[in-house]
């Protein structure tokens, strides 16, 4: 392990204010998404779909890392260029999702183990011969009757120390991603409590895999209510419950914290990360950003249609989205304007 080169590509993630584009929806992700907006389900409209993205002319201006998908890794642009190249040519570092999705966790009925550990090694080796720098590997925990249970964070966090310790010893950055899921009808406050509960037992598990806390980017969910439970609560409530739930549990020896939108629309999830800046006035130990996929992305996949004459409209409004992502992370997104801007 290399810790100066774990240090300095979180440096350059996140120089100048930048934040990451999470592009790594895996096949049957992509698909359902295609599917919702009438384009069809195949390889070459998948890759039209992320040359858009990542040919997007600006886009480094906000982003300065993208995650990709394996397929996409492996992918050129009809021109002929990998995916990954064009990326670093544009100056955006490229990074690959390494899990291989979530199973059932046997023996726990309602919880999911995220597996992809066996030949993690040599996948890694394999990327960084592509190109990338740093990987991500998603932990899903749901919120529900008797859910989770202590067997269930402790696998999943596991999984996640080791996965790091694979990723740090190639000398290549985690995002280390526990993501407590939106839906359920639980409240804020339990969301929070779980959340807690959830990154105390990951850091933990860190220490004991003898991560270097430096060279690793945390990825979680900001606290909010279930999605079912009708509980409505202001940006500032959410924003207060994340910071506070994020103090008590994430050493300051983590450069960054990166969020997910987790199914919030773009202006949600950019004016929750607004209200954590406008709240904690640049006094938090962490870098804290955005790694948003659906928040960056909706857009401009609502207008591209899988129309080739609407591949300009959708790049400006994926470069737009990045752009009010970016004040966000500066405490400088204002709803009202952005709501005008994209009537
Ligand atoms: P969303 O922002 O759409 O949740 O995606 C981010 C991500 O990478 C989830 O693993």
């Amino acid at each position: 392990m290399n810790r100066e080169i774990l240090r300095d590509t979180v440096q350059q993630l996140f120089a100048n204010n930048k934040g990451l584009l999470a592009m790594d929806e895996s096949t049957g992700t992509c698909n359902r998404r295609f599917a919702a907006a009438g384009i069809p389900q195949t390889l070459l409209m998948r890759r039209d779909y992320r040359e858009l993205i990542v040919t997007t002319p600006r886009l480094k201006e906000y982003i300065g890392g993208a995650i990709l998908y394996d397929e996409t890794i492996r992918q050129q642009t009809k021109a002929g260029v990998p995916m990954a190249e064009v990326l670093m040519n544009a100056g955006i570092i490229p990074g690959i999702k390494v899990d291989l999705g979530t199973k059932p966790l046997a023996g726990f009925p309602n919880e999911m183990i995220t597996e992809g550990l066996d030949g993690l090694r040599e996948r890694l080796a394999e990327y960084k011969i592509m190109g990338a720098r740093f990987a991500k590997w998603r932990a899903v925990i749901s919120i529900g009757d008797n859910v989770p249970t202590s067997m269930g964070i402790e696998a999943n966090v596991h999984a996640l120390a080791r996965y790091a310790a694979l990723c740090q010893e190639a000398d290549i950055v985690p995002i280390v991603e526990p993501e407590i899921l939106m839906s359920g009808n639980h409240s804020l406050r339990r969301c929070e409590e779980v959340t807690e509960m959830v990154l105390k037992r990951l850091f933990y598990q860190l220490y004991r895999s003898r991560i270097d806390l430096e060279g690793i980017i945390l990825k979680p969910n900001m606290v909010m209510a279930g999605a079912e439970s009708g509980e409505q609560n202001t940006s500032e409530e959410i924003a207060e419950a994340t910071v506070r739930c994020l103090l008590n549990s994430v050493p300051a020896a983590v450069p960054a914290i990166a969020f997910l939108s987790g199914g919030q629309s773009p202006m949600d999830a950019d004016a929750h990360l607004n209200a954590m800046h406008t709240q904690s006035k640049g006094h938090l130990p962490w870098v804290v950003t955005f790694s948003f996929g659906r928040a960056l992305q909706q857009p401009a996949l609502a207008a591209w249609k899988g129309n080739t004459v609407n591949i300009k409209k959708a790049q400006r409004l994926l470069y737009e989205q990045t752009k009010a992502a970016a004040a966000a992370r500066l405490g400088d997104f204002h709803r009202e304007v952005e709501t005008e801007r994209w009537k």
